[in-house]
């Protein structure tokens, strides 16, 4: 072994003890009892599973997405899981006026907000980029254009609660991923904009957490179809994602990576070793 891996290893071993333990440790269940949450996209997915653990610890949970029918079993499920209170506001995110009203409902329905997990996305291909730029306009009005528009309308509340904004975002959000080109793009932008919008809050002391989630392959229905069978690499449980999402919001951690081995360490090569990165990625294809 060369003096190099002597000191790196021990060294690495300390970094991801410390990360491992100073997120775990703090987090309690109790965080976000009484809280008001508002999840986007929660009709199905991991958007699902967060409504369902929030609900466990207490919050006050307001969902939304389009199918009015899974939402309102959606809400059922929350109520017997223990909500101090469950709504459903049904709409699309294509409208922007519909992703201001949501937030509006939880100042007038809640009182004000608490935490904001933005995690809804628009449904796209999964294939070579088709030159469709409509498609591209049309998914970054419901993958970017109405996160901001919410995040807009609830600052106010955030800041009144010392609140958080969550950003369900992915891999391919943070390093360009073969067959999701329009998606990537949207992903892509949500960095620039929240991580910014980080910077500004920090020089005007505005007590706003932002949470980028940078989530790999998880097992929900959309995902698994799309990729079955191209992707070689397993799917990680979205409700195990969930939780992880939710507690990284509550210790107002500024990114999440999950799982971290699929995540955090490829993207390492990223500054050092692009083409390398690249390569690593489209080797998880099988064409
Ligand atoms: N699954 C993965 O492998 C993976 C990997 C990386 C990142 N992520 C991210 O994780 C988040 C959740 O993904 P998921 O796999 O759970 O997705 P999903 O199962 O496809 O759920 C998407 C949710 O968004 C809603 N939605 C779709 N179009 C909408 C629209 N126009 N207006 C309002 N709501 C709309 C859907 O409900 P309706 O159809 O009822 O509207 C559904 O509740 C996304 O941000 C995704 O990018 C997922
Ligand atoms: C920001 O708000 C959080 C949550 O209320 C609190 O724990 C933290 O101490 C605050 N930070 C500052 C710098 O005021």
């Amino acid at each position: 072994m060369g003096r190099w891996q002597k000191i790196a290893i021990p060294f690495l071993g300390l970094v991801l003890a410390f990360w491992f333990y100073s997120a775990r440790e703090n987090f309690k269940p109790e965080m976000l009892k009484g809280k008001r949450v508002i999840v986007t996209g929660a009709s199905t997915g991991i958007g699902e599973q967060m409504a369902y653990h929030l609900a466990r610890m207490g919050a006050h949970v307001l969902i939304t997405a389009r199918t009015e029918a899974k939402l309102q079993k959606v809400v059922e499920r929350c109520r017997e899981l223990g909500a101090a209170s469950a709504r459903y506001i049904s709409g699309t995110m294509e409208d922007m006026a519909f992703a201001d009203h949501v937030v509006k409902e939880a100042g007038t329905l809640l009182g004000g907000l608490d935490m904001l997990i933005l995690n809804h996305v628009g449904a796209s291909y999964f294939g070579y980029y088709n030159g469709d730029v409509e498609h591209v306009r049309k998914l970054l009005e419901i993958n970017f254009l109405s996160y901001v528009a919410m995040t807009t309308t609830a600052l106010p509340m955030l800041k009144e609660s010392k609140g958080s904004i969550v950003v369900v975002s992915s891999m391919a959000g943070k390093v360009g991923f073969p067959f999701t080109v329009p998606y990537s793009a949207t992903k892509f932008a949500l960095d620039g904009f929240f991580s910014s919008l980080r910077q500004e809050f920090t020089m005007q002391n505005v007590n706003v957490s932002i949470t980028l989630c940078i989530l790999g392959f998880i097992d929900t229905e959309r995902a698994v179809r799309d990729a079955a069978g191209v992707l070689l690499s397993p799917p990680a449980p979205r409700a195990e994602c969930a939780l992880e999402i939710v507690r990284a919001g509550a210790l107002r951690l500024r990114e999440l990576y999950y799982r971290y081995g699929s995540t955090r360490l490829p993207l390492l090569l990223r500054d050092c070793a692009a083409d390398l990165l690249d390569y690593l990625v489209r080797s998880r294809y099988r064409l």
